[in-house]
């Protein structure tokens, strides 16, 4: 049985103060919940983020990383710099870090290795613009996504990942995917890594992302091949947030 998953991701929102309250107002509620929870705060504020959730079972993930060890690569972030603050997850290959930083299949592949590498779990997030789903080419598009990572790094590299599916045309919309459209992904998704090797496969956790609120998330979790969320605006709302993660619960 996989464990169900709820990640927020915060985006670029938000003061210090405004951080701590969240995060407080979260460890209040999530207490009991069986299903885990994940936050990925903005990068400054991690450090208090994670004295904040020292006593917690909420796990710490962060919103990018840099693809190189170290060195002279100013303003970038180390996966080592993202261990020693204390986060578990990292997420790579974000829509907005695809579109609007450039980021490449090739790029996300070596950000994967970078996280992987330091004992970090990867949250790989893949998914098609509307173009490319109102083209036929929504499958052509997640295999090209999944398997620049396979060939970089191994399908081994997939036993400590989460990956998200996270349609673009869904991410702060408002328009969700319905269950069954998640559901085609996350099954194509582990048939295609089931090719490689069937265990990791049956027992990756894939996400759903992408206008995720409490009016969806249970009917989406319902479904089999979906093992939680990748949650955006919703999770900046404590109340929201708890109540997608209560969804998630059995
Ligand atoms: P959203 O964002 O829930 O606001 O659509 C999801 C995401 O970007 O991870």
């Amino acid at each position: 049985m996989r464990r169900k998953a709820v990640i927020g991701n915060w985006k670029m929102h938000g003061s210090r103060a405004d951080n701590a309250a969240l995060i407080e107002a979260i460890v209040a509620g999530a207490a009991d919940s069986s299903a885990e929870c994940a936050v990925c705060p903005p990068f400054v504020y991690l450090h208090e983020m994670a004295r904040l959730l020292r006593d917690s079972a909420i796990v710490l993930g962060a919103q990018n990383v840099c693809a190189e060890a170290q060195g002279a690569y100013t303003g970038e972030v180390s996966a080592a710099m993202l261990k020693d603050v204390g986060c578990h997850y990292v997420l790579v290959g974000h829509s907005e870090r695809r579109t609007l930083y450039g980021e490449d299949n090739a790029l996300v592949a070596r950000k994967f290795v970078a996280v992987h590498s330091r004992g970090l779990a990867p949250v790989l997030c893949v998914g098609e613009t509307l173009a490319e789903r109102e083209t036929n080419q929504t499958q052509q598009v997640i295999a090209a996504q999944l398997d620049a990572v396979v060939t970089l790094c191994g399908i081994q590299s997939l036993e400590q990942a989460v990956v998200a599916y996270e349609p673009v045309w869904a991410i702060g919309t408002g328009h969700t995917a319905t269950p069954q459209q998640a559901q085609d992904v996350h099954a194509f998704i582990r048939q295609r890594l089931a090719g490689q090797d069937a265990k990791i496969a049956a027992e990756l956790r894939i996400l759903y992302g992408g206008s995720v609120k409490t009016g969806n998330a249970r009917e989406l979790f319902a479904m089999s091949d979906v093992d939680g969320g990748l949650i955006g605006g919703a999770s900046l709302k404590a109340d929201e947030f708890l109540a997608i993660l209560a969804a998630a619960q059995p």
